[in-house]
């Protein structure tokens, strides 16, 4: 579990790393009309789908996740917040992706900026920050 926790934690850095570098990368190639894909978009799925897999199983394990505390910020947070919006951020760059391949033309690097750009805004909105008092750290 604690292992799980923190890779999940420190691969927050990843996750947003590579999606800031995917969302320049794409508006780059969208203002060039290049029709060639990039690896970095593969990345970033695979990144997010990795803090899928260890955000469920750490879901069936957590302390924090607890539907007899729902009224409390911290078990509301972990258990139905934070959960629900990574999906719905998971699923828009799945959507991105998938979509992006199929395209050709302008669409095809606009497409994947549009989605990762509102998936990064959702994912820093969700993350457990340090001062949101959610009793999670940088780290
Ligand atoms: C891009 C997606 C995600 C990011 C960046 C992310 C990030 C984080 C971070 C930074 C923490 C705090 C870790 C700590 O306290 O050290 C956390 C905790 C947690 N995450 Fe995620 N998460 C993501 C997706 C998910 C998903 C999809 C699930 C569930 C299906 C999930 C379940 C959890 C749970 C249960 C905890 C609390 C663990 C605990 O402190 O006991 N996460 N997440």
């Amino acid at each position: 579990m604690n292992i799980l926790l923190h890779a999940h934690s420190g691969l927050r850095y990843v996750v947003l790393g590579l999606l800031i570098a995917a969302i320049f990368t794409a508006y780059s190639k969208w203002q060039q009309g290049s029709q060639e894909d990039s690896k970095l978009y593969l990345f970033t799925l695979i990144a997010t789908h990795t803090q899928l897999l260890i955000g469920l199983v750490l879901y069936f394990m957590s302390p924090k996740v607890n539907f007899d505390l729902i009224s409390e910020k911290v078990f509301r947070f972990f258990s139905i917040e934070h959960v629900f919006m990574m999906l719905i951020a998971i699923v828009l760059i799945t959507v991105g992706r998938v979509r992006s391949k199929k395209l050709s033309g302008a669409d095809k690097h606009r497409t994947v900026l549009y989605f990762y750009a509102l998936a990064l805004i959702i994912i820093l909105v969700a993350i457990p920050w340090p001062f949101r008092n959610l009793g999670s750290g940088w780290f």
